[in-house]
């Protein structure tokens, strides 16, 4: 589809997941965070990108059961609109699918139409809203599901 070099986040991916969180997040994962989502793999999917050499677009799946978070989803400004975060939820999903995960869900800030956007194109729906979920700053979350 594109040049975009998708694996699983490995040692020498973790510095640039981690500038890549902290340029699209407020609260971004810590190295460590992304150290323990590396290594614990019966619980963590953690996919990374890289264009041009550089990291491009991430996300994650939080795994309980037949159910998963979808998780820190983020594109490299400099790459957005390429279609990159959509071709890395394509591939989680179908590697979360090889898991035995029948379900996918997530949050996303009511107010994120680029993210709701691009979670409506890959067949999430809005199923509720938790009120004041986030912080920094405060606002409600939309809580979307992908079912097989
Ligand atoms: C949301 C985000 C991950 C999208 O990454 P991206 O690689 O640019 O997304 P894609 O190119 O795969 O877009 C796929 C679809 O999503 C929607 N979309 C993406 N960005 C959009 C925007 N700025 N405005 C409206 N729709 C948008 C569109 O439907 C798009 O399809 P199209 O380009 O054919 O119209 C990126 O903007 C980002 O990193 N934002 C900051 C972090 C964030 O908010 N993460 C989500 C947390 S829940």
């Amino acid at each position: 589809m594109s040049d975009l070099l998708i694996s699983e986040l490995t040692e020498d991916m973790l510095e640039g997941a981690a500038l890549l969180e902290a340029s699209c997040f407020s609260r971004p994962w810590s190295m460590e965070d992304l150290k323990d989502a590396m290594e614990k793999k019966d619980i963590y999917l953690f996919l990374t990108s890289l264009y041009e050499g550089k990291p491009a677009a991430q996300a994650c799946l939080v795994m309980a059961g037949d159910e998963a978070d979808v998780t820190n989803v983020a594109c490299n400004e400099e790459f957005r609109r390429r279609g990159f975060a959509g071709e890395i939820l394509v591939n989680l999903i179908e590697k979360g699918k090889e898991r035995g995960i029948k379900a996918f869900f997530l949050e996303v800030r009511s107010s994120n139409t680029a993210a709701i956007g691009l979670y409506e194109k890959l067949g999430f729906k809005t199923e509720g809203v938790r009120k004041s979920f986030y912080r920094d700053p405060k606002e409600d979350a939309l809580i979307m599901w992908k079912r097989d």
